[in-house]
């Protein structure tokens, strides 16, 4: 059992020392769609790797960061970069930025990632509100690390993801002109992407997109009272949906072309929240 609040108290008042503000919204960057914390006004940015005791971020298009921003006089902390599984991190590492997140008194977190397509009506470049979190494993391993009355499990999960914060990014993405899919999202925990058979299940069960990460952000977000929503960035077809070789490369020139409309997706929504 993991005392998180210990494990990362040290992280956490390094951090509400350094805060130029207390954060409303919090917003995690996800592969190759970091470069929106270059758009908005930094009041001050952070590399993770200057903060004691914070895991080293290992992945190409992920740049370890934690931004202070201020757009459209809403105040938001934004971590452009995040800790996955398959780089060897485990699940408490992996809940860091949502654990500061919260422990700043942000009150709602929007998430972000790359994701392969399952949906036959996806195709690479959509963007796609997740309105399902999914996963087989997620709840065992929470328990594992939380001692939570399985009451107030229970509780956590009405409006999850939030209403109110779906209905803004859908009302963003129409104010924007920008097509937004919907869907819902399974993560695995990678290092490699699905077999094809391991789809043709995940698509058996309703499953949208797929992904290694977001779940258990969210679901942590979640238990520990933020309002979450989140954006995948559809990059590829998932695993023997076409007979093209997967990659992250894939992965990262796709996340590259929708940086546009991507950006503004996220600069209407926080306006708009
Ligand atoms: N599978 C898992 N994770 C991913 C994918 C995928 O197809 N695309 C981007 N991240």
């Amino acid at each position: 059992m993991v005392n998180l609040k210990a494990k990362y108290s040290g992280i956490v008042s390094e951090l509400k020392s350094a805060a130029p503000f207390e954060p409303e919204l919090a917003l995690i960057l996800g592969s190759g769609l970091g470069d929106f914390a270059d758009k908005i006004n930094r009041l001050k940015s952070i590399s993770t790797n200057e903060i004691k005791g914070f895991p080293e971020s290992t992945v190409e298009g992920h740049q370890g960061k934690i931004h202070f921003c201020e757009y459209e006089n809403k105040k938001l902390v934004v971590f452009q970069g995040r800790l996955h599984f398959y780089e060897g991190y485990n699940l408490s590492d992996c809940l860091i930025p949502v654990h500061i997140a919260a422990n700043l008194n942000a009150k709602s977190l929007i998430l972000t990632n790359a994701a392969g397509g399952i949906n036959s009506n996806f195709k690479p470049g959509d963007l796609m509100l997740i309105t399902q979190f999914f996963s087989f494993n997620i709840k065992k391993e929470l328990s594992n690390i939380f001692r939570l009355p399985s009451v107030e499990l229970r509780n956590s999960f009405s409006n999850f993801p939030s209403k109110n914060l779906n209905d803004r990014i859908k009302e963003a993405a129409l104010k924007e002109k920008i097509f937004i899919q919907q869907g819902t999202y399974w993560y695995g925990k990678g290092p490699s992407y699905e077999t094809p058979a391991e789809i043709k299940m995940l698509a058996n069960l309703g499953v949208d997109a797929v992904g290694m990460s977001t779940v258990h952000e969210a679901i942590y977000a979640k238990i520990l009272g933020m309002n979450v929503a989140a954006v995948s960035c559809i990059t590829n077809y998932a695993a023997g949906i076409t007979s093209e070789k997967l990659s992250h490369k894939e992965v990262m020139e796709t996340a590259e072309k929708v940086k546009d409309p991507f950006e503004r997706l996220i600069k209407k929504l926080v306006e708009l929240i």
